[in-house]
């Protein structure tokens, strides 16, 4: 059997939320997605809280909701989904990438202040793999150069910096539902705030730019007409995302404490690895959300790891290759190999391992015990003496799940 990289989990309660509103005979946006917004943001510990139908999408507004556009510039990270970078470019402004710490892979707060122009608007950071960014830091060089946060918490639902929910630092936060996550919707996203404009804007803009969506109007039976004020975008989030996202924001916290569980495990099994397989050590003042559980491969080919480790039932992934190297962002930027050597460098040796909270113990051993083998194999086919694998590791036995 197969051990995926992911598995999202759907129970009882879930089907039932569903259900509900598939009977309801009101399944657009309406009573779940207030109910779910509301929890969403209280939750996080923030004002406001608005459903969108992606990360992406939330990311899109938050950005025009804070006054980026045309000519401007926006300071991101290399080491991400190219969602990230593509939400800046919507607006009209230019990505400007910083590279990122060679231990969490964050984008790396010393270089930012280098990389600010008189057309600086925001930053748009984002806490990788869950490990929240070094956020005094970040936001003390907003402040001294008046630029926004918005923080791509995709991956850090759960994520915590210093005692504080990450999404509730800085100016805007955006999440993802997307069928991966920590929270899984199928597609879906929120965006949080505690700015009143901001969360008007949005709201505004995620229907049509409609100053009141549909289901407003017939709930307060104010007016049947709308008023279309801003050119606005069809990104609304719907019941049937809400009612998913109500039954699972119940359980983030115990499935959370799976996860860590899950990564203490994995922490010790591959510590025979090093320094061949690294994985990532989070810093102590953070929760981080163990979205994803990436390590790093040092001295043999990743795609070939990869290869093997699929080839042998085990599902892996990449996360990520850099941003600025995706032939998009050659071609319109005219970025090239070498700018940004650690995300690069990160970018050849990452390999994720399957990672989700229903994962059994075994499925880690079996996945250490696995990873074990196919360095063997890279040993034997390329030999010990250039720096490869030794083989000296002793795993336990994997009992088959
Ligand atoms: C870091 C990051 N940002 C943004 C996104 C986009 O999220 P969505 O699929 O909800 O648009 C993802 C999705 O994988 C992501 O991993």
């Amino acid at each position: 059997m197969t051990i995926p990289l992911t598995r999202p989990l759907m129970e009882a309660d879930e089907e039932q939320e569903v259900l509900d509103v598939l009977r309801s005979g009101a399944i657009g946006t309406g009573p779940k997605t207030v109910q779910f917004e509301r929890e969403f943001a209280s939750y996080i510990g923030r004002k406001h809280a608005v459903g969108t139908d992606s990360c992406t999408n939330a990311l899109h507004l938050a950005l025009r909701a804070v006054g980026v556009g045309e000519g401007d510039e926006v300071i991101t990270t290399p080491m991400t989904f190219v969602a990230t970078a593509n939400s800046i470019v919507y607006t009209g402004a230019k990505p400007i990438f910083v590279d990122v710490e060679p231990d969490t892979l964050n984008i790396d707060p010393a270089r930012i202040a280098a990389a600010v122009t008189e057309r600086t608007r925001a930053i748009v950071l984002v806490h990788l793999y869950g490990h929240p960014c070094e956020m005094d830091q970040i936001l003390d060089i907003a402040k001294r150069y008046g630029l926004k946060v918005v923080s791509d918490c995709a991956h850090a639902i759960e994520a915590e910096y210093r005692g504080m929910k990450a999404g509730a630092l800085g100016d805007v936060s955006c999440y993802s539902f997307y069928a991966t996550k920590n929270l899984a919707t199928g597609n879906g996203g929120m965006l949080v705030t505690d700015d009143d404009q901001v969360a008007e804007l949005v709201t505004v803009l995620r229907d049509h730019g409609m100053s009141a969506g549909a289901w407003n109007r017939y709930q307060t039976g104010e007016s049947k007409h709308y008023a279309m004020t801003h050119l606005g975008y069809k990104c609304i989030m719907w019941d049937l995302q809400a009612a998913l996202g109500l039954a699972q924001l119940k359980k983030i916290e115990a499935r959370h404490a799976r996860r860590v569980k899950l990564a203490a495990l994995y922490h010790s099994l591959l510590a025979p690895l090093e320094p061949y397989v690294e994985p990532l050590h989070p810093r102590s003042h953070v929760k981080h959300a163990h979205h994803l559980f990436p390590v790093m491969l040092h001295g043999m080919d990743r795609d070939w790891v990869a290869a093997q480790s699929e080839a042998s039932g085990i599902g892996v992934g990449v996360h990520y290759r850099p941003v600025h190297l995706e032939p998009f962002y050659r071609k319109e930027y005219g970025h090239s190999p070498g700018e940004f050597p650690v995300a690069e460098g990160a970018g050849e040796g990452l390999l994720s391992l399957p990672f989700w909270p229903e994962m059994e113990e075994s499925h880690v051993v079996r996945v250490a015990k696995t990873l074990q083998e196919v360095l063997d194999g890279h040993r034997k086919e390329n030999g010990a003496s250039q720096g490869n694998w030794t083989g000296q590791a002793m795993l336990p036995e994997a009992s088959a799940p």
